[in-house]
């Protein structure tokens, strides 16, 4: 290629370079895939490495250049950058209000509220539209040169799209994002690096690199807010903060796109609500709202302080996270008898609300962060969520701290605890809990359980907190008298529902069984276990050897029925029970054997007859067992709409597969034959 052609060339390909980094990096909507866009950098690198006297200092080639400097030089500011005032809550922003309303004229009086990105300060200073100059805040009046560092950060460019004559000096925020800070904490820690504390500091460590190609790894990002000088403009410089922001954008300088034009304080007031509550869900970091007023002609003429513009002001939010005192930690018992602890905190402001209690979650919580009482800790209340204790500050440790140790006994009730293993969670195995009765309570009598019609949660909570109830054995003392006049009780609803109790006495031993909640004793093992014992009685004293010989019957479901029968609280229950007039024993039956006896049922698809809970019901009912996979030993797969995995595992299998169809027509005949049986018993 002829020289001069190159040269043509390398300026279209410079500038369709700038134009596609603007696209992706400020304006979000690229054009072209990075593969295309790839192309034109290797095109362009190799046409410079050909012909070097055409390299330029604003070349995109030209991002990371230079050696390492062995510390920055500090640099003048052409003008001084000023810090904020800080309002704290809206009675001082209704203040500042006031203030500006004193200095304005006849102008209408609008405010842009802005993000505070919680970043550091860079002031750029382009030469005839070419970065020149990139530095940190430093003490407002000089600041450190990190023009080479600032060259390497993809979003900021190195020339304004328009050649803007003069000089031009922009203020603005470089930061990271929490997703880039994570993955750099993440690298560095397989690195064994020493891991960043947030954003902003590993922000500000990356941009304050000595060798520029290490700044030129760190995913920095920057938003431009203020245009402090534009020499060459004259007459044509913008009358409004509101239209700098829009010509920065122009220019190719990336802005914050939340920033909102508001035509009042309240609206202001509004944006600074919005923005605190919904802060967690950014891609940054920010510690508050910059609320500047519209008019530049109104800022000039308000004027600065010492150290900070009259005409804008930081509204800042609570933070997120504090330091407080573990003064003691508590064990509180939830609702299904887990053991929670709590850690009592001295109170403090965090996440705009005062926090003097957050969860430890469990022991495992504990242990891994070692929490101990007396501990200095860091906690967290971002958003909505609840307070978190995020870590222990050991260097305020003196040696009075006392770890925690779970309670052997349940702090509610005194019964023991038992931890399952590989759980985290601790359960008090007391029946007569307080903490754990209601929701019994509401368990006992529920459908599947003891089904007593009207007494749901809403009714549980009347009874026991009136006193009436302790326990769901209590129901069955309950009289007419307790009942009516109490709210939501008539004469006729009172004696409704102790109709209904009175009639779960008629329930058979395997629905007693399930309804006392035993750890791991579902409907189906009660079924089991009553099938098998034929009394309720022989369940809870057979030995776990003589429990585990039931089929289907494992060492848990054996060891959780021996742990709650070692509960004499349990065992009173239960005595209470018995004298109410429930049933222990099954109903005496004759020994026909079930026409499905020993055979295994597999069900999939939706049925159009039955829900599936019914079809299982049917085929229990005749003695069969049913599982939830496909195996050899299955029997028969009973297909529905739309089987899934299980229908060819069957074909794969050779397992008999029945219609839907074919299973009515089979339930059919086997009741039949059942009915016929039993009346020949009966005649
Ligand atoms: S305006 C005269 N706007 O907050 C001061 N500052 O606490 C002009 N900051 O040093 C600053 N986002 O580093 C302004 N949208 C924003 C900002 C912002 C973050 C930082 C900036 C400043 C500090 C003041």
């Amino acid at each position: 290629m002829e020289a001069g052609e190159a040269k043509k060339r390398i300026e279209k390909l410079r500038a369709a370079i700038e134009y596609h980094n603007y696209l992706y990096y400020v304006l979000d909507a690229p054009e072209i895939s990075d593969a295309e866009y790839d192309a034109l950098m290797k095109e362009l690198l190799a046409l410079e490495a050909a012909y070097p006297q055409f390299v330029t200092a604003d070349s995109p080639t030209q991002r990371v250049g230079g050696a390492p400097a062995e510390a920055f030089r500090t640099v003048a500011h052409p003008l001084p950058l000023l810090s904020l005032n800080n309002a704290y809550d809206t009675g001082e922003l209704m203040e500042f209000d006031r203030r500006v309303k004193k200095q304005t004229l006849a102008e209408p009086l609008t405010y842009v509220g802005e993000q505070k990105i919680d970043g550091l300060t860079v002031a750029l200073l382009y030469q005839d539209g070419v970065l020149v100059q990139g530095a940190t805040r430093g003490d407002g009046l000089r600041g450190e040169d990190v023009t080479a560092n600032i060259r390497t950060i993809r979003s900021i460019p190195l020339k304004l799209r328009e050649k803007i004559p003069g000089r031009v000096l922009v203020r603005g925020e470089v930061f990271m994002t929490r997703d880039s800070f994570q993955e750099l904490n993440r690298e560095r820690e397989r690195a064994g690096q020493p891991l960043f504390a947030n954003p902003r500091n590993a922000a500000a460590g990356s941009l304050r690199q000595l060798d520029p190609g290490v700044t030129a790894t760190r995913p920095l990002d920057a938003f431009f807010y203020d245009l402090l000088l534009w020499e060459g403009a004259a007459s044509t410089f913008p009358a409004t903060h509101w239209e700098a922001q829009a010509l920065l954008k122009e220019w190719g300088l990336k802005v914050n796109p939340y920033s909102r034009l508001c035509a009042s304080i309240e609206e202001v007031v509004e944006y600074c609500r919005e923005w605190e509550e919904k802060r967690s869900t950014l891609p940054w970091e920010i510690d508050g709202v910059v609320v500047k007023v519209n008019s530049l002609a109104l800022q000039e003429r308000m004027g600065t302080t010492a150290k900070a513009p009259r005409a804008k002001i930081a509204y800042k939010f609570s933070p997120e996270e504090a330091f407080t005192r573990v003064r003691e930690i508590q064990v509180n018992v939830g609702r299904t008898g887990v053991l929670t602890p709590l850690a009592i905190l001295e109170p403090v402001r965090v996440g705009g609300s005062t926090v003097g209690r957050a969860t430890l979650h469990n022991e495992d919580f504990i242990r891994e962060k070692d929490i101990r009482v007396g501990d200095v800790v860091v906690i967290r209340k971002a958003g909505e969520i609840i307070p978190e204790v995020v870590r222990v500050v050991p260097e305020h440790r003196t040696g009075t701290e006392k770890p925690f140790i779970m309670p052997a006994r349940c702090p509610a009730c005194g019964a023991a605890v038992y931890r399952e293993p590989g759980e985290a969670a601790v359960h008090c195995l007391g029946a007569s809990c307080p903490a754990q009765q209601k929701e019994k309570i509401i368990h006992f009598a529920s459908k599947n359980a003891m089904d007593i019609a009207g007494v749901g949660p809403a009714v549980v909570n009347l009874l026991v907190d009136k006193g009436l109830i302790k326990d769901a054995a209590g129901l069955y003392d309950l009289t007419a008298g307790d009942l009516v006049g109490l709210e939501r009780f008539g004469a006729k609803s009172a004696e409704n529902l102790l109709a209904a109790v009175e009639r779960s006495k008629e329930n058979p031993p395997e629905r007693l069984l399930f309804a006392l909640g035993i750890r791991h004793v579902g409907e189906e093992m009660a079924r089991r276990l009553v099938g098998h014992f034929r009394d309720l009685d022989r369940i809870f004293t057979a030995t776990r050897e003589e429990l585990v010989a039931v089929p289907e019957i494992g060492e848990a479901i054996a060891d959780s029925i021996r742990r709650y029968m070692e509960e004499a609280q349990n065992r009173e229950f239960l005595e209470r029970l018995r004298r109410a007039g429930l049933k222990f024993k099954a109903e005496e039956r004759e020994a026909v054997a079930e026409p499905l006896e020993g055979k295994t049922f597999v069900l999939t698809g939706a049925l159009a007859a039955f829900t599936r809970e019914e079809a299982e019901e049917a085929l229990r009912g005749l003695g069969a067992r049913v599982t939830s996979s496909v195996s050899k030993k299955t029997d028969y797969v009973v297909a529905g709409e739309n089987p899934g995995s299980k229908y060819q595992k069957a074909m794969d299998l050779g397992v008999p597969v029945l219609t839907e169809d074919e299973f009515l027509r089979l339930l059919a005949d086997l009741r039949a034959t059942e009915r016929e049986a039993s009346q020949r018993r009966d005649n």
